[in-house]
């Protein structure tokens, strides 16, 4: 069966490293998922000098803490970009920020969970800094901080140095490049660097969501997006109880174009495409 391929992969392979990443993660990988675990791994194996996937399941039972961190990080989906699913940026901008404003609230405490490289959470800041700045006489009295946090740690040292292919950037609005992006030079040509007045605002740390969130604020809005898509449905049902919790009392999260609440959480409230406000009980 694997005849063709340079190293032997059995079922029980897939099953037995599949089974460590649904562990670690929450992430269930369907049987289709089969070959692109082969190919992904077998880079890893090489990168490590093993010779068998019998050796890497060894490697893995000594290594657990780490190795099981760079398994996730070769088989997950970190696919991204700017201004990914745009409505809930528009939302923000046209209705977020103007009601804040009008409360005289002006403390945003904002998680971008899953951030993967970044883009995610560079947007919500260039969408807040330009609402502001359209809403406030004195955009300075804004308290502004954002979390970004991904499991991934490779994923998070992109997004901290913010530094992308221009083609990344290609389709953004012309005024959003001038004010926020800085064309490289040199060894950077091709490469554009994010304004360094979104980096003030940012936090890039390591975390896993099945695990403790060693987080003090509770949040005016959580974006967790194209995350628990792959999660059992128990998981993604105490994730997004969790969040309830972790988010102010009028609080919001952004979900996934397809990861509905519905018959998920009963502690939300549809506000809008994939945009639930926690419901007062
Ligand atoms: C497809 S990306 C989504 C990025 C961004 N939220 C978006 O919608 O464009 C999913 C991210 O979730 C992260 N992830 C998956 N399981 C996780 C977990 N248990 N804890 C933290 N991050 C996780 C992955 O590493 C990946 O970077």
């Amino acid at each position: 069966m694997n005849s063709d391929k340079e190293f032997e992969f059995t079922s029980e392979d897939f099953d037995f490293l599949r089974g460590i990443v649904t562990k670690t993660t929450g992430i269930v990988a369907p049987d289709d998922k089969y070959t692109m675990y082969y190919s992904r791994l077998a880079r890893r194996l090489r990168t490590l000098g093993l010779s068998t996937f019998a050796a890497y399941r060894d490697f893995l039972k000594n290594n657990q803490e780490t190795e099981s961190i760079e398994l996730v990080n070769a088989v997950t989906t970190n696919l991204t970009s700017f201004f990914r699913e745009k409505h809930h940026f528009d939302y923000i901008r046209d209705t977020l920020i103007p009601k804040k404003a009008s409360e005289g609230d002006y403390t945003l405490r904002i998680w971008s969970a899953g951030c993967s490289t970044g883009e995610e959470p560079y947007t919500i800041a260039m969408t807040l800094l330009d609402a502001i700045s359209d809403n406030s006489s004195s955009p300075d009295r804004w308290d502004i901080k954002i979390l970004a946090t991904d499991i991934d740690s490779n994923v998070l040292k992109t997004g901290s140095a913010g530094v992308y292919d221009a083609s990344r950037v290609s389709s953004l609005d012309v005024g959003i490049l001038r004010r926020y992006f800085k064309k490289g030079s040199g060894s950077n040509q091709g490469k554009v660097r994010v304004n360094p007045i979104l980096q003030e605002h940012i936090q890039f740390k390591q975390l896993n969501l099945l695990h403790d969130w060693p987080i003090n604020d509770r949040m005016d809005y959580i974006f967790c997006r194209n995350v628990v898509i792959y999660f059992d449905k128990e998981t993604k049902a105490g994730l997004v109880n969790r969040f309830a919790s972790q988010l102010k009392d009028d609080g919001i999260l952004f979900m996934g174009h397809s990861e509905s609440l519905y018959k998920t959480s009963d502690r939300f409230s549809l506000l809008g495409k994939t945009i639930y406000q926690l419901a007062i009980n």
